[in-house]
């Protein structure tokens, strides 16, 4: 059933304290109970409520004696609970089976050992439980385990007993010294090393950190390790919050629905995004590796320490945690053209991800007010949307400002499960005279309204007076259950750019009313106007600007975002003029020359990095071109881009050769910002000559690229060069995959990238559904195995709109064939695959209503979980 947020009621029970002992065996664990609970004085009487899901129930007693219950569906209800306000002992003992759970909520095992994922709401399928983050307490755990088969046993807190038992079984007993949720609870079992740190804080504290892998993995871990420590040093430089454990702990795993989790002092990751080494991992692995490091340390205190008081508040601690992870990946990045670069890339992830969402059946407000199943909310708009909305607070209050916020939050809440009004609150208390607190209650509509706002602008120039008005009036679209929008508050970062690049004005203005007209006098010419600067909003911005003022920001703009945005403008402008001719088969499609000579410019640009090169030379994705159009036909947006592609790589190859040659050396391997750049504008280069060469009947570049992969020292510049042969289509491709394939097949993180490569690749006749299939057969896929999972059918179907969005519907029928084969199995993976169909009313006929055929396929289904449910009911909802 639904849950809606004004519901909210806060527990007529508290749970003081936790002691767990579990008996691990992968078929039967035995997991013992004892609490300390306390009627909540301020609420009514009523039953005492406990959640607990698949659990098999052998005990409860209260004070130690037998006592009355039943059961309610998912619900344990004991109703004969001592009068008053003193606690009382309940004990429960249950049992439940890890091998068997394949939804990786709760605990379940993985290559043998134990692991536990509990948010949101896992822990009820471990024991019963007040299974809601405002019940905080304190834990103590009991691990018992054979001790050959599981000599490291885990739990939150401090190692404070541990011993033989007999049969040849062991025990830890750990106790954690800070009250939390169930939601931060976690466990971990198994045949595990790890890789230690001792660091002294700025305090003189000593603590240990320490990095868990299954024995082969401990020479990947040292960037996790490196990472982990800049997480900590610049959470105490920049917020003045410093590491509150003695050990802090990470353990990765192979099978994980999601990234990773932040469990107090026991953070558990996906494989994915903690295991590195030069010659495994790409340096998108790297970078991601130390984001989110750091966003799961940043959580101990943003999201642990002051936590959410229900889950419509999860932006809270997600929002402002991604916002402190960019905020630390900028700071490491350090230049300021790296920092732009990270942020070129940041937006770039919530206008083809965010927007979309956004504008379709799941869009929802940063703070939901309602929801089926919880975990259909960790999205994109919850994650990247709440972090704009956190940095939007920080550009109305400063830097310093938002710093003060951040202690005055610290010094009413830590200990606390508080909501997205305390937060925003804080910030603005400690600022009293800033425009973020006058405007605060418009402000909060960025929590309660979904949808992206659109900023409409146009200028005006007067030669006669020297002046210049701009015209900014914004508007938002209607949402499921949001007919009508008030306005937001938007701050607009803009300048004013002459024709020789010179800048002539630059400010912050706040825009809050639907339209407003700004001006400015004095100016000797017409400006261009470069308009939300650093995307200082999460919003569209529509204005009309000629290619001559495009091209005039893209070689001036002082601020390199618009200085990117500019040429993505030119690049869109171009690709939507081509779809739109009706009659123009792909082959027959011309880039103008201004155009060309603007993208030359920018590769052969003395000053620009190579990293910024790379981000402008690479066209607007399939996916966000779709985004402006009313109605998409998927294939003739692949074909115009690729076109696009195939006429630079014609026309500026003697630039991509020289780019190739200029930037394919980096010495020793590092995953620093200059090197990065450089590898990936190669690797562009190496993709563009290759495609050309296809093109032209030539066999150098590929045979190059062939000897690349073969040669390369890393794992960035051997994928670039297999993914240029993949991508060009060059019958050597199949060959190099052969041997990738032989090279890495002990290395299922590799073998993920291998699977990913060939079902995201360019479709040629329809070729990549069969190979699709053929690859779900392949010995080395399985769908047990979430990443594995992903790397084929996620990546056909989300990021393969060319190859997906078949005319004979047959995509359609694999992805509705699969979300009911993994519903069964997982349903949180299920209903990210499921969401893949979200933007089908705006596929052209006669894919659209094949597509919801296909849903409709799903939505039929009697025995579909919660999580698919709600979105296939969503997606057909009119
Ligand atoms: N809190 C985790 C993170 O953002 C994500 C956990 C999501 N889990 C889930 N079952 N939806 O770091
Ligand atoms: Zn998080």
């Amino acid at each position: 059933h639904v849950i809606y947020r004004a519901d909210y009621q806060a527990p007529a029970y508290w749970i003081e304290t936790v002691e767990l002992c579990f008996d691990l065996d992968p078929v039967k664990t035995r997991v013992l109970n004892r609490m300390k609970v306390r009627r909540n004085p301020e609420v009514a009487a009523q039953p005492l409520r406990l959640d607990g899901e698949e659990l098999n129930l052998a005990r409860v007693l209260v004070n130690g004696q037998g006592t009355s219950f039943k059961l309610d569906g998912n619900q344990l209800v004991l109703e004969n609970l001592p009068e008053g306000h003193e606690p009382f002992e309940l004990e429960i003992f249950t049992t439940c089976a890890p091998a068997k759970n394949t939804k990786l909520m709760g605990l379940y095992t993985s290559n043998d050992s134990f692991f536990t994922q509990c948010e949101a709401e896992g822990f009820r399928r471990i024991t019963y439980f007040l299974d809601r983050p405002d019940v905080m307490a304190s834990y103590t755990v009991t691990l018992r385990a054979d001790k050959k088969k599981y000599p490291v046993l885990l739990s939150n807190g401090n190692l404070v007993d541990q011993g033989e038992l007999e049969d040849g079984r062991h025990f830890a007993k750990w106790v954690d010294p800070h009250r939390k949720p169930s939601y931060l609870f976690a466990l971990v079992a198994g045949q595990l090393v790890a890789r230690e740190q001792r660091i002294t804080a700025r305090n003189g504290r000593e603590h240990l950190l320490q990095i868990f892998v299954r024995p082969g993995d401990l020479d990947k871990t040292e960037h996790a390790m490196n990472s982990l420590m800049a997480s900590i040093a610049w959470d105490e430089a920049r917020f003045g919050l410093p590491l509150d454990l003695e050990r802090f702990m990470i353990v990765a795993t192979s099978d994980f629905n999601m990234g990773a989790m932040e469990n107090k002092g026991l953070n558990i990751f996906n494989t994915k995004l903690l295991l590195a080494s030069q010659a495994t991992a790409t340096d998108m692995d790297f970078l991601n590796i130390e984001s989110v490091v750091g966003h799961e340390y940043f959580h101990n205190w943003t999201g642990n320490r002051i936590t959410c008081r229900d889950w419509f508040q999860l932006s809270l601690k997600e929002g402002l945690t991604v916002f402190r992870d960019q905020e630390f990946s900028m700071d490491l990045a350090g230049s300021p053209s790296a920092r732009a670069v990270k942020r070129i890339e940041d937006v770039r992830v919530l206008r083809t991800a965010q927007f979309p969402e956004d504008a379709g059946p799941m869009a929802h407000p940063v703070r939901p007010d309602q929801y089926l199943e919880i975990n259909n909310f960790y999205t994109v708009t919850i994650y990247e949307k709440g972090a704009e909305v956190v940095r939007m607070m920080q550009t109305l209050v400063g830097r310093e400002g938002f710093a003060a916020g951040m202690k005055l939050y610290f010094e009413r809440h830590d200990g606390q499960a508080v909501t997205c009004d305390d937060f925003a609150q804080a910030i603005a208390d400690a600022n009293p005279g800033s425009q973020l607190a006058a405007l605060l209650p418009q402000f909060k509509r960025w929590y309660s309204q979904a949808g992206t706002p659109r900023v409409k602008a146009s200028g005006h120039w007067d030669a006669a007076t020297g002046s210049y008005t701009l015209t900014l009036a914004q508007s938002c679209a209607p949402t499921p259950g949001q007919p009508d929008k008030d306005p937001f508050v938007i701050p607009v970062a803009l300048g004013l750019v002459g024709a020789d690049g010179q800048e002539t004005a630059s400010r912050l203005h706040v825009l809050t009313q639907a339209s407003e007209t700004l001006s400015f006098t004095g100016l000797a010419a017409e400006p261009v106007p470069s308009i939300l600067r650093g995307f200082s909003a999460p919003v569209i911005l529509d204005i009309e600007y000629t290619d001559a003022q495009l091209l005039a920001l893209l070689a001036h703009d002082s601020d390199p975002f618009n200085r990117w945005e500019a040429g993505q403008r030119l690049g869109l402008a171009r690709a939507l003029g081509f779809i739109a001719q009706e009659g123009l088969a792909p082959a027959a499609l011309q880039l103008d020359a201004p155009y060309v000579e603007a993208m030359r410019s920018v590769l052969r640009h003395p000053q620009l990095d190579a990293a910024f090169k790379d981000l402008a030379l690479t066209l607007p994705s399939e996916t966000y071109i779709a985004e402006q159009l009313p109605v998409v036909d998927p294939q003739r947006v692949h074909a115009v881009r690729e076109a696009m592609r195939l006429q630079l790589a014609l026309a500026l190859r003697e630039d991509w050769e020289w780019a190739y040659e200029a930037h394919k050396d980096n010495g020793a391997y590092q995953p620093d910002p200059v090197s990065v750049g450089r590898r990936a504008l190669a690797g562009l280069a190496l993709t563009h000559l290759c495609v050309a060469a296809v093109h032209q009947g030539d066999t150098v570049w590929p045979g190059k690229a062939l000897q690349r992969f073969k040669d390369a020292s890393n794992m960035t510049d051997r994928f670039n060069a297999l993914s240029a042969l993949v991508i060009s289509g060059h019958p050597l491709a199949a060959n190099a995959l052969q041997r990738f394939h032989a090279m890495f097949r002990h290395e299922p993180l590799v073998l993920d990238k291998w699977f990913a490569l060939q079902a995201g690749a360019p479709d040629r006749g329809g070729n990549i559904l069969p190979l699709v299939r053929q690859l779900v057969q392949h010995p080395d896929f399985s769908l047990r195995n979430p990443n594995r999972a992903r790397s084929v059918i996620t990546t056909y179907c989300n990021a393969n709109p060319g190859g997906f969005h078949r005319a004979d519907a047959a995509g359609y029928v694999f992805w509705s064939d699969k979300v009911i084969e993994l519903d069964a199995m997982n349903p949180q993976v299920a209903a990210r695959l499921a969401r893949a169909m979200d933007r089908w009313r705006k596929l052209a006929e006669p894919l659209r209503s094949a597509a919801r055929e296909a849903i409709a396929r799903v939505a039929a289904r009697p025995e579909l979980s919660n999580d698919v449910r709600e979105v296939v009911t969503r997606a057909l909802a009119d």
